[in-house]
């Protein structure tokens, strides 16, 4: 198409942002979605919170933020979508479009989970519409007023001094662990293990070696004070509850008894939700339909609309709930969970983990800002069009965690509580916080849903694009089939924690289900690997000129700056992530050298 007149009348047929502030709007409401506010609370909780969130951050700022402004330059240069865009820079077929191919793919896999995660919050939406927790809080209340006037003071204060003494024990013997790498711990649980069968002949063999036994001997020298801390933290805590007074205890108690039923009962209710397949079925339907119909009418009115309006909302509610949050009990433990860094609490999957969520959370590495970027007219800024999207993304996904944890921790709750963290914890605010709480609760699980839908049009969009660029096909066409062809392939997701799922035998081979699955592989091993690809493409293979000409205009110390992330540092770091995941490197040593 060399033809000048026909690219543009190609150009104009592809469709593109309405305006300069639309694709970084655009591409936003794609990076902004359920990776920041589900997902990524929750595998913060998972991995033990601080060490996580920092890698995390790492992650974007050197690897994420690189690859954005590469994926954006060549969609920008090759006014293709990915399949085509590597042929058309390298000006011929070569190995690269593989990588488009598995973007392809990958959005296939994300989209088909995705919209499970959708339904959910659909499903929610539509129960803070009915104020689902009214009833749960009005038989929690009187349950709770039962208990008051029934339990004796003493075994009140002896609750109350017992859940204490555990909470901060808990700070304690985590500080006491610390201070031996977890190698040590590891050899300890399994020496003990191994006596616990074997008895007095199996500790004499296994202390003959010289490695284990000095590791035995450092344990065991912790180990008791840990004993003395818990023995301080049940004593503390007694003496604590002494002090106060009968009506202190009674109405503290009663708060805790409150809560601990209301926790339940809303957990249960997710729980409901999840098992039953044809409820999620109908959700996640209703939610690809609407996926399918703004993908079908084109990129520059829905999405960039969309974006433009709801986006700032949905931002400025979280501010609001993690104000209210900042006002609860757990508000300091949240605080020092996020932002505390403890190696004894990352596994070392979680680096995998930290940099696959990158990729996910920036929409990264299976071609969807390539595809957007092929869109934009224009010679803006690269760099900063990256930087705006990422902050925006990181800063989204940071208030969710600020807004997430105070509750966690005020209602005494697990923070690794898994993919329901979120749908779990904030109906329990919205309830206590009472009247306003049922508009807060309608707003805040709609714009969820707003945030999901202008993620997944991106992904759909990728996916379709290929058949409208190099197929032919007519976007509503490609919309509708490909969209439909990938709700099926997400059935057995949406069917992953029915009881009565077909796959039964899934989840037990593979250890994970079908649905966490799914994630697994896309997040945890595509999009690194189609981002490595990338930044390898975007460094060392795309032409001098072609780069140059996207970059006029950034400060050249900027530019040298990116080539050296996006040659260097973004491609080493992922290989060395993906090394440690097939076990090449040691990661539990290396974070405990750095952080000790
Ligand atoms: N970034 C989105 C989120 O955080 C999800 C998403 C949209 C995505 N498009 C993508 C993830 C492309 C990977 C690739 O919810």
């Amino acid at each position: 198409m060399s033809d000048p007149k026909a690219k543009e009348a190609a150009a104009v047929e592809r469709g593109n942002w309405g305006s300069r502030l639309g694709f970084v709007m655009a591409a936003a409401g794609s990076a902004v979605g359920l990776g920041n506010v589900w997902k990524f609370p929750y595998i913060t909780g998972e991995n033990g919170g601080g060490l996580f969130v920092i890698i995390y951050l790492c992650c974007i700022a050197l690897v994420g933020i690189p690859i954005m402004a590469a994926e954006i330059m060549i969609g920008r240069a090759a006014k293709k979508q990915p399949v085509a865009a590597f042929a058309t820079l390298s000006g011929r077929k070569t190995g690269w479009t593989a990588v488009g191919w598995m973007g392809v793919l990958a959005g296939f896999v994300i989209l088909s989970f995705y919209m499970v995660v959708a339904g959910w919050a659909m499903d929610y939406t539509l129960k803070s519409i009915v104020n689902f927790s009214e009833p749960i809080h009005d038989a929690a209340e009187k349950k709770a007023t039962v208990y008051r006037a029934t339990t004796p003071v003493a075994a009140m204060r002896a609750r109350l001094a017992k859940r204490r003494a555990a909470h901060r024990s808990r700070a304690l013997v985590d500080d006491i662990k610390r201070e031996a790498p977890r190698s040590v711990w590891r050899g300890y649980a399994r020496y003990r293990a191994a006596v616990g069968v074997a008895g007095g002949a199996g500790r004499a063999a296994l202390l003959g070696e010289k490695k284990l036994a000095a590791q035995v001997v450092r344990a065991e020298a912790l180990q008791k004070r840990v004993d003395a801390a818990r023995e301080a933290a049940a004593v503390e805590a007694v003496t604590y509850y002494r002090k106060r007074s009968d009506d202190q205890v009674r109405a503290e108690a009663e708060t805790v008894e409150r809560r601990r039923i209301i926790a339940k009962k809303i957990g249960g209710a997710f729980g409901k939700l999840v098992t039953d397949g044809w409820t999620v079925t109908f959700w996640s339907a209703l939610f690809m339909l609407l996926t399918i119909l703004v993908v079908a009418g084109g990129i520059s009115s829905g999405i960039e609309r969309t974006c433009r309006f709801l986006m700032p909302t949905l931002i400025a509610l979280m501010g609001f709930m993690v104000v209210y949050g900042a006002f609860q009990s757990g508000f300091g433990e949240a605080l020092t969970f996020v932002f505390k860094p403890d190696p004894h609490r990352l596994k070392a999957s979680g680096v995998l983990e930290a940099l696959g969520h990158a990729f996910f959370t920036l929409s990264l590495g299976m071609g969807a800002m390539i595809t957007y970027g092929s869109y934009q007219e224009g010679k803006d800024n690269i760099i900063k069009q990256s930087l705006w999207i990422a902050g925006v993304d990181t800063v989204v996904a940071l208030l969710a965690c600020l807004m997430i944890f105070p509750i966690i921790f005020s209602y005494g709750q697990e923070p690794g509580a898994g993919p329901g963290l979120v749908f779990k914890s904030m109906p329990l605010a919205f309830a206590e916080i009472g009247s306003g709480g049922m508009l807060l609760a309608i707003l805040f699980f709609g714009l969820l849903l707003v945030a999901a839908l202008t993620s997944a049009i991106s992904m759909l969009e990728v996916v379709a694009s290929y058949f409208i660029d190099v197929r032919g096909w007519s976007r509503p066409r490609a919309a509708w089939i490909l969209g439909i062809v990938i709700f099926a392939f997400g059935l057995p997701s949406v069917f992953a924690f029915d009881p009565d799922f077909v796959l039964k035998s899934w989840e037990p081979t593979y250890g994970k289900s079908f649905f966490d699955t799914m994630d697994y592989l896309a997040s945890n091993w595509m999009l690194p690997l189609g981002g490595l690809f990338v930044s390898i493409y975007a460094g060392w293979v795309l032409p001098k000129k072609i780069r140059d000409a996207e970059l006029e205009g950034v400060a050249p110390i900027t530019v040298r700056g990116w080539l050296l992330l996006v040659r260097w540092v973004a491609p080493i770091l992922v290989i060395a992530v993906l090394l440690q995941k097939v076990g090449v490197l040691d990661i539990d040593e290396i974070l405990y050298a750095l952080f000790n």
